[in-house]
């Protein structure tokens, strides 16, 4: 069955990145020229997503405004033909694909989010797309990497990298079986949430797109019920939950992954976006040789 649907959640506090969020929702922090929840917009829509769902909350209505036309710009430039391009970029933020809103009332967390998008998606398999995790590959979208697997296999699947062991602390370590016949696809039977040393079972580690299948949504709902209200139900339960199943993959994807909830995350994305950029890389690549003659 191909994936048709995806969740971008982008409703949280952002709190690694104040005072920049603070009014700025951290998915709108701008790579370059473009703010990063559009890069993963267009990573889902070349992956053949046709309906997407982001999940916002108060204060993140720029985001509505992104993806929405703006008449009075859009004619502006029209009318103007030096800026034939400018306006064939604006324009096409709109036209993406089509893009839904639905707001978290409270900031309960990924699962509480993803959750919001229950009845969008149905019964069917979707993405997860994490609103603050830009991954670029151009040729080969990592959404469609794993898109291809979930066709293949029909079970969910969790996008892995490898972290340095010193980082791993921070993020979760996953227990993995290899799949014949494969590269880059694993069993996934365990995972460790921000493991110590005796707890480390690879240093294999979620890192923001996810593909479910509806399933997840009855493992939320019974999560969320069964956790007092003023604690979190981390989404993590729910890929134990899978993995002890034996209903979870997960895919070693092929991309380069810029953390935007975090500050070195954001200026890695500008800097190497920057250097790849057709209009200011060449100048870019110049100033930092010379920059860094001096430091
Ligand atoms: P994070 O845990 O990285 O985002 O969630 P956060 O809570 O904003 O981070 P900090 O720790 O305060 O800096 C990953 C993605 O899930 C969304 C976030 O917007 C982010 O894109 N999210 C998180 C929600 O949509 N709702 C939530 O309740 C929490």
């Amino acid at each position: 069955m191909k994936i048709k649907k995806a969740i971008i959640p982008a409703a949280g506090l952002g709190t690694r990145v104040l005072p920049a969020s603070k009014s700025v929702p951290k998915e709108m922090l701008n790579i370059v020229d473009k703010p990063a929840v559009q890069y993963i917009v267009e990573e889902a829509a070349a992956s053949g997503i046709e309906d997407i769902l982001i999940i916002t909350n108060r204060g993140k209505g720029v985001i509505e405004d992104h993806f929405d036309h703006s008449f009075e710009l859009e004619s502006q430039l029209k009318n103007n033909p030096s800026k034939a391009d400018i306006y064939e970029s604006v324009k096409k933020c709109s036209e993406l694909a089509n893009i839904y809103f639905i707001r978290q009332k409270e900031t309960k967390g990924l699962a509480h989010a993803i959750l919001a998008g229950k009845s969008f998606i149905g019964n069917e398999p979707f993405a997860v797309l994490y609103g603050d995790d830009v991954v670029i590959n151009n040729e080969n979208p990592v959404t469609a990497q794993m898109c291809r697997c979930f066709e293949k296999y029909g079970k969910s699947i969790v996008g892995v990298q490898s972290v340095p062991r010193e980082l791993i602390h921070l993020y979760c370590s996953l227990g993995v079986t290899p799949i014949e016949g494969e590269d880059r696809l694993m069993n996934c039977w365990q995972i460790n949430e921000k493991p110590t040393d005796d707890e480390i079972l690879s240093l294999f580690a979620i890192l923001g797109r996810v593909v479910l299948t509806p399933e997840a949504f009855d493992l939320i709902e019974e999560g969320i019920a069964a956790t007092p209200d003023d604690k979190e139900f981390y989404l993590t339960d729910v890929f134990t939950r899978l993995g002890k199943a034996g209903n979870l993959l997960a895919y070693d994807f092929d991309g380069r992954r810029y953390d935007m909830g975090n500050k070195l995350g954001i200026m890695k994305a500008n800097c190497e976006v920057a250097l790849d950029h057709p209009e200011i890389g060449d100048s870019f690549r110049e100033y930092l040789k010379e920059l860094v003659k001096t430091f």
